[in-house]
Order: C-alpha cells, then structure tokens, then sequence
C-alpha cells in the first residue's frame, strides 16, 4: 500500500493542495497530516476543507494544541527575542483568522495515531513519541536515542515533522525512523519546493507476520507550488516581509536559533 505523509502545513494551502494532488498521481491510497496546520502564511482556514474533502486524518502538532486550547503563544520554545517576535506576529494572525469550529476540531485531535498496515506497525507523531514540541534534527539526533524510542514505542516505523527539515534513519534490527518534511515552507536550501513522503509497505505479508521495516520504502518528495502566489497572498495579508522572502527565495529568515550548527552552516542567515 502506498500512504502519503505531509508534515506542517503552516497554512500554505496552496502547497497542501499540490502535495494532495502529486500523491493522488502517484497511487497514494491513504494520506495523514503529522500536525501544525497553522503558522507562517495566509488564510487558516482555507487549510480544513482539503483534509476534510480528501479524509486526510491529523495528529496534533503544538501549534493546534496553541490554537485549539487558546493558548498565548505557540509552544514553539523560542528564547531569542527576534524570533519570538514574528512567531506571535504568526501566531496572533493564524489564531484572528481560525474559525471556531475549526479551533474546536484542532482542539480534538489526537497526539499520536497508529496503525498496521500489511504486517508493519506505523507510530505517527508530531515531534517526538515523547513531546510534541520535541526537534529531532539529523545531526544531534542519536541512533542509541532512537533506539530507547522504538523500545517505548513498540512499532516498526516512526514518523514525525516538527522540525521542517526531512531526513531518515533505518536502525540495525530494521526499524525505521523518519521526518517527513513540511508542506509549509522550503527548507532553507535556496530551492523553492516543498517535501513530503511517501511510503510503499511493500505489498500484502503472510496472515499473520510480521513484516520488518526493510520491507517498506521510503521515498522523499520534493514538490512544486504556486510559491509566488503565496508570497503575494502573504504580502495583502500584512505578514512580514521576512515570511514571504523564505517562500521567494527559499532561505529561512526567521526562526533560525533552533537550528544545530551543522544545519544551520548549510544557510544563508
Ligand atoms: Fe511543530
């Protein structure tokens, strides 16, 4: 079976409308969004009618817990004083312009969805099993970590968002860790797409195994958007500048103290 996943979507309903549309094509039977639908661009709820209409089911990231339990800021854990600025910028305008009831229904969404599909267990998170406003970056992500991970988690596969940069890890016993990336802006590469992640299972086990997760293939994929239309739309909409020079020009702007050394080396800012 082949199952989409998307990442943050950050209101970029544009991108999410895009990614909906490249999976279809390429056979996705299922779809699942690892959660902060809002944040960084325009028009919130423009967001929920294409989960909803392509039954896209939806962990909570922190930015949903935030906005569903009205909440003063994001739980974004930012200390640097320019960072926390535009991220309450991003934050007042997604919550002003997030309907109620689709407050109340990021309010009701889960923290963790599993399922098995032929023989493979999936764990779907938004940051970390442990904390949803956990980042797991490559670079300082460790393997005996992820081990203590997949021992609490008792799954084959892992998956999780957060962090907007994609990456993945297949331990010894086959277990496999993925980010899937964000819908909701580049990933500080100077490239304008967006990433997602599909997955083959591999085809249907025997009733009754266990399939390991070397069974499963793991595809990362970039994906193009009306960026230019996004960044226009962000601009009518009195975001910052910095926000729509990201989706231009593809370096992040803001933000950044998140970022590990060996990520942040790879950037213009
Ligand atoms: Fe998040």
């Amino acid at each position: 079976m082949k199952i989409a996943f998307f990442g943050g979507i950050y209101n970029n309903y544009l991108a999410l409308e895009a990614a909906i549309e490249d999976a279809n094509q390429r056979g996705a039977e299922r779809m699942y969004c690892l959660g902060d639908l809002g944040a960084f661009g325009p028009y919130p709820d423009r967001v929920f009618p294409l989960l909803r209409d392509h039954q896209i089911e939806c962990v909570q990231g922190n930015y949903d817990n935030s906005i569903g339990n009205d909440l003063k800021d994001c739980q974004c854990g930012y200390t640097d004083p320019r960072d926390n600025r535009f991220a309450q910028i991003s934050y007042n305008y997604t919550y002003a312009n997030t309907s109620i009831q689709n407050r109340q229904w990021m309010r009701a969404l889960p923290s963790e969805i599993r399922f098995e599909v032929d023989g493979v267990r999936f764990l779907l998170c938004h940051g970390s099993p442990r904390k949803t406003n956990e980042f797991l970056w490559e670079s300082t992500t460790s393997t005996h970590f992820l081990e203590r991970v997949f021992n609490d988690a008792q799954a084959d596969v892992v998956l999780g968002t957060h962090s907007g940069i994609h990456w993945q890890r297949t331990l010894n016993d086959n277990r496999m860790f993925a980010n899937v990336g964000v819908l909701g802006r580049p990933e500080n590469d100077g490239k304008k797409n967006v990433w997602y992640a599909m997955i083959d299972t591999g085809g249907a086990g025997e009733v009754g195994t266990i399939r390991p997760a070397s069974a499963v293939q793991l595809e990362f994929i970039p994906l193009l958007y009306d960026h230019e239309r996004l960044a226009a739309e962000m601009r009518s909409e009195n975001l910052p500048d910095e926000f729509a020079e990201t989706i231009l020009e593809g370096w992040w702007t803001t933000c950044l103290e998140v970022l590990p050394g060996k990520e942040r080396r790879y950037g213009r800012y």
